[in-house]
């Protein structure tokens, strides 16, 4: 079994043995994961990819002019499109020499990299297959680095896991190095409802991928079609949480996990949250998490956020 499956059996065992059952939202994206991801970023309902490009378009001079980064590191970089930002405004500054993309999907990855090699010739690109809960300690590069987390993925994380993150975040890095962190913001429920349920009902295939992937790797035999796509607003969450919702009653065998699975009809598997955010909530946890804010933009409708921290002496 690959280290890959094995990794995907212990979250199956773990997430369908509880009483609420879940997946960790890692498990949408292989191949055709990241590819529906990115027909997502392009969706008329899909605003924050296109909020954040605002803000890195105007701010990309400035935040080389602030961190003079030598490395810069993406955490989850998917396919880097909106990074070309950063990587422009930091080789105009003359200061920029790697870059570092990290990401779960080998696929995005390997595209991403094969595209800003060919597209900024003697940047040294160091691509790394990874998961940024578990493997910050692997990355390469000269300091000052800028460490990238883009996309509002921080949103992605419970609460606790968020700030468990941001430390490690923090404990990889020396004082004085820099975290850019995008952040998606609360808004009215219908235009974020909308983002994460969108008409032509890409969110709700990219959604049932992940039954694919637990099909494909652990030899599982969901049928996805049996499940339906829901975006939930938690107004007092301030989160969006994103369901799959058995649409009858069924059994699911799952090889790969020893496991026989059984939905009542109706019942749910919670496949992911993405947090929404306000500017003193943000402020509030990097300081909590050893970095200290120097910037917050938000692009002209002040639907995203974007923070330049600096990482500061601890205790
Ligand atoms: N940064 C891009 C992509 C955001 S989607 C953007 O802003 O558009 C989230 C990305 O994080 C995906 O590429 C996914 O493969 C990656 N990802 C999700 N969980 C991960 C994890 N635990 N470790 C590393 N990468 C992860
Ligand atoms: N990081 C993205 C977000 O929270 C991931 C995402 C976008 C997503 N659309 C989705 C995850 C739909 C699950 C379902 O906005």
């Amino acid at each position: 079994m690959s280290d890959r499956a094995e990794a995907l059996r212990t979250d199956v065992r773990s997430g369908f043995s509880a009483a609420q059952k879940w997946l960790p939202a890692k498990w949408f994206y292989d191949a055709r994961g990241s590819a529906l991801f990115e027909d997502i970023t392009r969706l008329p309902e899909y605003y924050p990819t296109r909020a954040e490009r605002e803000t890195l378009a105007r701010e990309a001079g400035e935040i080389a002019r602030v961190t003079g980064a030598s490395t810069l590191v993406e955490l989850g970089s998917g396919s880097s499109e909106k990074t070309r930002l950063l990587l422009d405004g930091l080789r105009a500054h003359g200061t920029l020499r790697t870059f570092v993309p990290l990401d779960v999907s080998a696929s995005a990855l390997d595209e991403a990299v094969a595209a800003i090699r060919a597209d900024y010739p003697g940047l040294e690109v160091h691509g790394v297959v990874g998961d940024f809960t578990e493997d910050l300690g692997l990355l390469p590069g000269e300091p000052p680095r800028l460490v990238a987390f883009l996309g509002g993925t921080i949103g992605n994380f419970l609460p606790a896991e968020r700030i468990k993150f941001l430390r490690s975040v923090r404990a990889v890095l020396a004082e004085g190095e820099w975290l850019l962190l995008g952040t998606d913001l609360v808004k009215d429920p219908e235009t974020l409802v909308r983002a994460y349920d969108d008409a032509a009902g890409v969110t709700a295939e990219f959604n049932r991928n992940m039954l694919r992937v637990v099909n494909d790797l652990l030899g599982a035999d969901f049928d996805p079609g049996g499940f339906a796509h829901e975006a939930y607003w938690d107004a007092e969450r301030e989160w969006i949480e994103m369901r799959l919702r058995a649409t009858e009653e069924t059994t699911v065998h799952i090889p790969g996990a020893g496991m026989t699975v059984h939905f009542a009809e109706g019942e749910y598997i919670r496949t992911e949250i993405s947090a929404k955010f306000r500017a003193g909530g943000v402020a509030a946890e990097l300081a909590e998490s050893g970095f200290a804010v120097e910037r917050w933009w938000t692009d002209a409708e002040r639907r995203f956020g974007v923070s330049l921290s600096r990482a500061v002496r601890e205790g």
